[in-house]
């Protein structure tokens, strides 16, 4: 049976044929609208034609893939509740050491920018929710005698003031702002190190996701690097059961419809390679399982 990491790479394999000889596009959205369009066609043609049990994973592919809206990115959904869904996310967050992974995987980082450029290392993160990946790696930067400035960002105004008034209650030099992932490309060039994404990346259609690689790497000297939930039925039944067991005990359906929803929509690690590649195709991209429920994702510029 063909492998779903294989299948990507088939399908991107067949994006690059049919670009051949046309006169060069430089719309990243547009490729990337393009290459999803034939993975949906081409998954289509596997469910008509192949094996038996070729057809049963493909359409199991197909069926758990969803465009439904999290509340938590609805407009229509009240602030408070939205709130509530992201202090969830960081007790999960801190229960499984997430924020330890992300701190192993940039430590290396920090320390070239402040022993071999002997200057802070500046970090942006973009879609943090609550904010308390900052606060932890602030932290942790305390501890390790690390030279960071972080700043925490999100387009949910209501987080950014709530972190932003935990930060001035516990005296953290963590900076909170608005920022819209999506425009990461009109920041200033190169005015950070590394660009930080937890748990978001399944928040974005893959179009968007290239416009956020691609900003990134205007805006980042060092790297840009995800962690979201792997996708696989294992994590799917983990994710969407553990969130229904917290929306019995709270009595609260809405940690479990946004959950479910999300793990549906977790990226395949070898479909966020091939977008990153496609977006930034001067840089180097790096995706790994740092543990077995996660995937993450770096991309350094080439520059590095
Ligand atoms: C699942 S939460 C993750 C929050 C946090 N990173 C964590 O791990 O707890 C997804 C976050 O993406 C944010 N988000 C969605 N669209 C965004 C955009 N265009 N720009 C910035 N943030 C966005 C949401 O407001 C939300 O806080």
């Amino acid at each position: 049976m063909l492998q779903l990491s294989q299948f990507y790479k088939e399908c991107h394999d067949l994006f690059c044929q049919q670009k051949t000889g046309q006169s060069h596009t430089v719309d990243i959205q547009a490729d990337t609208a393009h290459l999803m369009k034939l993975i949906m066609a081409e998954r289509n043609n596997y469910i008509q034609s192949g094996a038996f049990l070729q057809k049963l994973q493909y359409k199991f592919d197909q069926l758990l893939w969803t465009d439904e809206i999290e509340y938590i990115d609805r407009d229509d959904f009240p602030a408070a509740d939205k709130q509530k869904i992201v202090d969830g996310l960081h007790k999960k967050n801190s229960l499984f050491g997430t924020y330890q992974k992300i701190f192993n995987l940039i430590l290396p980082y920090i320390r070239e920018v402040n022993q071999q450029e002997n200057r802070p290392c500046k970090i942006l993160e973009i879609a943090g929710g609550s904010g308390q990946l900052a606060f932890f790696l602030a932290k942790k930067a305390k501890i390790h005698s690390l030279n960071v400035e972080i700043t925490s960002s999100d387009i949910v105004e209501h987080y950014v003031i709530e972190s932003a008034k935990q930060a001035n209650k516990s005296n953290s030099l963590v900076t909170f702002k608005q920022i819209d992932a999506l425009s990461l490309d009109k920041l200033p060039k190169r005015e950070y190190d590394l660009i930080l994404n937890l748990h978001s990346l399944h928040h974005f259609s893959a179009e968007q996701l290239a416009k956020i690689f691609y900003g990134s790497q205007i805006i980042a000297n060092k790297a840009f690097v995800a962690m979201d939930a792997y996708r696989g039925v294992r994590n799917l039944l983990f994710i969407g059961g553990s969130a229904f067991m917290q929306s019995m005990v709270t009595l609260n359906p809405m940690y479990a419809h946004d959950a479910w929803l999300s793990a549906r929509k977790m990226y395949p690690q070898k479909l966020l390679e091939i977008i990153a590649k496609m977006a930034c195709p001067d840089s180097h991209v790096n995706v790994t399982q740092p543990s077995i429920g996660l995937t993450a994702l770096v991309i350094e510029p080439e520059r590095r």
